[in-house]
């Protein structure tokens, strides 16, 4: 069968180069993907198509014939590409757009949560800015975090030490419209104290599969410090969510959230992605995000060892029970990402990625592209090398006998490549270690 995976980051290159392995794959097409799946010999190909251009995407897939579709990234979701495709009888893997709202509303997942009795941060929500700031005015001097309801790119979400920076979150939100009508209405939210964690299960909305649990590092910087990134690194299995945690996790979080979104009329069918804080009273859901994390997919992929195919299409037939327990390399993977230098600031693009002809060399690694492309659409002499295009540039992914191992072999393949500029944490994975 022909697929479609839809997208353009590291999490999109594992997807394609995850179902290139099943036998049931032909040509495994990627919208638009980067110079990573572009390289990949044999199955995989680029389609310049938007991930946004539903027509284009749909007309596409008939002309090709293709019998599965496979989202990456929220935004098509929120959408509602699922939708789209339904509408026209084509089979595709995600939630529809009501469903999706899970990640596209924070007051949308709140309601979710307290309907399902889910823990989560106490919370109160606003649709005037200056509500708010009367509310933090009555005696609220604490920690607190501020968000924007909508999608932000991951940017739309305040930590907050006071009631100062909290009341200057909520102006840069309402008052100079920082990230659109994203913030038409806010969430201010308990601040929770805790290890974060991320648990992702694929469900068809009756029967769901829990993943290892994975941790991303959110932080730009060694030791958790600097700006917030969309994740510099990620690996699994996460020992902050033990046997017992996962277990209390499925039936306590995942199980009442995809009852609630049932009952509520907006079932749910995908990946559900718990973002979650380890707090002192247990596990907290911090947001809901539907679809794979991007970088916690690499190390997730490169570890899951069912056919990727059969999974998406159980989950669209409503049939996941059929294909029983998923089955996991014992390993551990971590994925190192390599960006841009100023990245998560502002950062030039354009520069010629080297030694990935060398990385490609070191065993149990894989580098996964995610801001790379091809030479020719900069017109710039290169030598024919990839160039950056976006500010987390790879994802380089190693597996090992223990998390030492796995970090060893991402490392030794992060040392044989260079831009001008490259950087990464030193540290992804190390808090696995006690
Ligand atoms: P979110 O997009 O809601 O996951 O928020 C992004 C990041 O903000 C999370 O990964 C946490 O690091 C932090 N965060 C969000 N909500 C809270 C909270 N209630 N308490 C502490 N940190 C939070
Ligand atoms: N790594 C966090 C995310 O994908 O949202």
């Amino acid at each position: 069968m022909n697929v479609l995976i839809i997208g353009s980051g590291g999490r999109e290159h594992a997807l394609a180069w995850k179902t290139a392995q099943s036998p049931k794959a032909e040509t495994v097409f990627v919208a638009p993907g980067n110079a990573g799946t572009a390289a990949e010999n044999g199955k995989i190909r680029n389609v310049p198509v938007k991930e946004t251009d539903f027509p284009a995407l749909i007309r596409f897939v008939k002309e090709k014939n293709i019998g599965l579709t496979i989202v990456g990234p929220e935004v098509p979701l929120c959408e509602g590409i699922v939708d789209a495709f339904e509408a026209e009888n084509l089979r595709i893997f995600g939630p529809n757009k009501a469903a999706a709202q899970l990640e596209g509303s924070k007051i949308f997942c709140k309601e979710i949560l307290r309907k399902g009795n889910v823990p989560t941060a106490v919370y109160h929500t606003f649709s005037r800015g200056n509500d708010a700031i009367d509310f933090l005015n009555e005696d609220r001097d604490m920690p607190i975090v501020v968000k924007a309801d909508g999608l932000a790119a991951g940017k739309g979400v305040f930590v907050c030490e006071n009631r100062s920076m909290a009341i200057d979150a909520v102006k840069r939100i309402t008052q100079n419209r920082e990230f659109g009508s994203a913030g038409d209405r806010i969430v201010l939210e308990e601040r929770l104290i805790g290890q974060e964690a991320s648990v992702l299960a694929i469900t068809d909305g009756k029967t769901i599969a829990v993943l290892p649990p994975a941790q991303d590092h959110k932080a730009a910087y060694d030791g958790d410090t600097g700006p917030n990134t969309g994740g510099m690194g990620a690996y699994s299995p996460a020992p902050v969510v033990d046997e017992k945690s996962l277990h209390w996790i499925e039936e306590y979080i995942l199980v009442p959230t995809v009852h609630a979104l049932n009952s509520g009329g907006t079932p749910f069918k995908g990946v559900l992605y718990a973002g979650l804080m380890m707090t002192k009273q247990g596990p907290k859901v911090l947001e809901y995000n539907v679809r794979f994390g991007d970088p916690e997919c690499q190390p997730l992929l490169m570890r899951l060892k069912t056919d990727f195919i059969d999974i998406c299409e159980a989950v669209i037939d409503n049939r996941l029970e059929e294909i029983g327990p998923l089955d996991w390399d014992e390993r551990s993977a971590v994925c190192v990402v390599m960006a841009s230098k100023g990245y998560p600031g502002n950062y030039e693009k354009g520069f010629p990625i080297r030694g990935l002809d060398e990385a490609a060399k070191i065993p149990n690694t894989k580098v996964f592209h995610a801001g790379t492309v091809l030479a020719a659409e900069h017109e710039q002499n290169s030598d024919g090398l990839p160039l950056t295009g976006g500010g987390r540039v790879l994802g380089v992914t190693g597996l090992g006998a223990t998390v030492s191992e796995a970090k060893l072999a991402a490392y030794t393949a992060v040392k044989c490549i260079r831009w001008d500029g490259a950087w990464c944490r030193k540290d992804i994975s190390d808090k696995a270690v006690p």
